[in-house]
């Protein structure tokens, strides 16, 4: 991602021990709906009358309400609490008043300032008449003010300023507290955000869809590459919280439709990208307990059975591509006794479409219960409620025989193949983001390798990839190591075991000798018939290819 961000819960991030592709409201902290989720008054979300939101947006520039701005006004220590949902930094380094603090102190922090202050800074009038602010005391510039949203800084990839308008204190994790979450919140900035963002292909097309848009942010991404964005979502709030977004970020607006799934966009043409951060969280669809409100919080849950809502998504899909369009999504997925879990994803995968899916993470039962609990603030329920809603996980998850929780991607391409390429694939590492060039071009490999024979392979030229080193593993003192890895120091920073002859033949590809030749070589120094390492070595070739090791050199003779 460009810019820098508040992001409490960046991909990877050390300060939380939710999985870092978890939905945005996920923080060990997060405070929210304690007894139940449900709170009856429901805010109404501001006016986007373009010309308003213009100078509002302007306004915000001015004052310097940019991601860099606010690093640079709160400092590194205090611009990370804050990415923890810790605001006592935040307010102490705003204390001073002026321009930038007055609107951290509104938008991020939930503060009430001087309306004198706010009408310093922005277009007050209209943004009390908008529904921006809310008036407290006196009705002129002698009372105070405080926002009805959150507005988070966001720097775009090619660091573009952008703001993310959510529902009141989800900007940063609910810094400043929530108090009770109504079930339609409409959530900000995640990590499973920014990890979506990160790994969508970014190619220009003419046909984008946002399903489950949330607050936008996948829609306003889409929106710089693609001529036409259609953003979903089942939560009128969510079209409402998306529409300002987009305005406030100056960009085009996207055809905004409210529905269930792909219902919305039921029948029309297909797309060239979907993408979707989906109510993917695994939850009870029974109530704990008589009497007990516990309700579905519509960010994250999707209404349906175990992991039924992802599945759907998927299966469906490709119904809604165009010809060699993606739709890349985040996803949840139950490990069940008995069931091959990688059988289980790769029987979601339509018909058409090859798919790339990678485990990211790996939680049992509880550990997951635990989690999900802890971001509905079910944690500060009281005992018997905590542990009734506990066990109402544990429940269904034992009548499906669910043993744990992947969570990770899932990228469908529509190649029309006869044989489509399916990979399911395990990779907790850190990976390097963005990630959407090295999407495409796994895609494009694996293109290549359904393409080429083995006889044609030996034909072709190869060139090592950049930032790829070799380490010898073995004991102190050994002359020779007991195996090489090579490693990538860019992308997915894959590892791969390699034998001496994988090593040597990786270490001569400059792109100047036929892999053929290379072998024959290699066998003579070692002593090898050439004929049986030409018949052994191609599908060595083939893995350091497919991930992206080895490059094809193309019209090398
Ligand atoms: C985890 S949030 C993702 C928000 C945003 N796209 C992002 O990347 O941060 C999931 C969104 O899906 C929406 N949603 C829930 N159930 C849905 C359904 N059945 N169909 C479409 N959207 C749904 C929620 O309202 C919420 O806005």
């Amino acid at each position: 991602m460009g810019g820098v961000s508040t992001s409490p819960r960046h991909p990877g991030s050390p300060d939380t021990d939710a999985p870092a592709d978890a939905p945005s409201g996920t923080g060990t902290d997060a405070p929210a709906a304690a007894a139940g989720h449900g709170s009856p008054a429901v805010p109404a979300v501001p006016a986007a009358d373009p010309d308003r939101v213009a100078r509002l947006r302007a306004a915000l520039l001015a004052a310097g309400f940019t991601a860099d701005g606010l690093l640079e006004l709160l400092g590194g220590p205090a611009y990370s609490a804050l990415a923890r949902s810790e605001t006592v930094p935040a307010l102490r380094a705003t204390r001073g008043g002026g321009p930038l603090p007055t609107l951290v102190r509104l938008f991020l922090l939930q503060q009430s300032v001087p309306a004198s202050r706010a009408a310093a800074v922005l277009p007050l009038d209209d943004a009390l008449a908008d529904g921006w602010l809310v008036g407290e005391g006196a009705a002129d510039e002698a009372g105070s003010v405080r926002a009805t949203v959150d507005i988070r800084p966001y720097g775009g990839p090619d660091g573009q300023d952008w703001w993310i308008v959510a529902d009141l204190g989800c900007a940063v994790g609910g810094a400043g507290g929530i108090g009770a979450r109504h079930e339609d919140v409409v959530l900000g900035v995640g990590g499973a955000s920014t990890t979506l963002a990160g790994i969508t292909v970014r190619k220009p097309v003419a046909r984008a869809l946002d399903l489950g848009t949330g607050s936008g942010i996948q829609a306003l991404h889409a929106a710089q590459h693609a001529t036409r964005v259609t953003a979903t979502d089942v939560n009128p709030r969510a079209l409402a919280f998306t529409r300002l977004t987009l305005a406030l970020s100056g960009a085009p607006g996207a055809d905004l439709r409210e529905g269930s799934l792909f219902e919305p966009v039921e029948g029309e043409e297909p797309y060239d990208l979907i993408v979707s951060n989906p109510p993917f969280v695994i939850a009870p669809q029974a109530a704990p307990a008589e009497g007990d409100a516990a309700g579905r919080l519509t960010y994250r849950e999707g209404g349906m059975s175990g992991d039924d809502l992802c599945r759907t998504l998927v299966e469906r899909a490709g119904e809604h591509l165009a010809d060699g369009g993606y739709c890349q999504l985040l996803a949840n997925w139950e490990h069940r006794e008995g069931e091959d879990w990688q059988e289980r994803l790769r029987s979601w995968v339509p018909a058409g479409c090859d798919a790339w899916i990678v485990q990211r993470e790996v939680q049992d039962i509880a550990q997951y219960a635990e989690l999900w609990l802890r971001d509905a603030g079910d944690h500060l329920a009281g005992r018997d409620v905590y542990e009734a809603r506990y066990a109402a996980w544990l429940d269904e998850f034992e009548q499906r025989g669910t043993t744990a929780v992947g969570f990770g991607w899932i990228t469908l391409r529509k190649s029309g193949a006869e044989r489509p390429h399916v990979q399911v694939e395990e990779w907790p590492h850190p990976v390097e983001q963005p990630l959407g060039e090295e999407v495409e071009g796994h895609f494009a490999r694996q293109d290549f390798l359904r393409d080429t024979d083995d006889a044609a392979l030996l034909d072709l030229h190869f060139r090592l990839a950049d930032e790829v080193v070799q380490e010898q593993v073995g004991m102190p003192g050994a002359e020779d190591p007991e195996h090489v890895v090579l490693r990538q120091n860019r992308g997915m920073r894959r590892a791969s075991k390699v034998d001496t002859v994988g090593a040597g033949f990786a270490g001569v590809c400059d792109g100047s000798l036929p892999a053929g030749r290379i072998l024959d070589a290699i066998a003579q120094l070692v002593g090898e018939d050439p004929v049986i390492l030409r018949d052994r070595t191609p599908e060595a070739i083939r893995l350091l290819v497919g991930q992206g090791f080895l490059r094809p050199v193309p019209d090398a003779d």
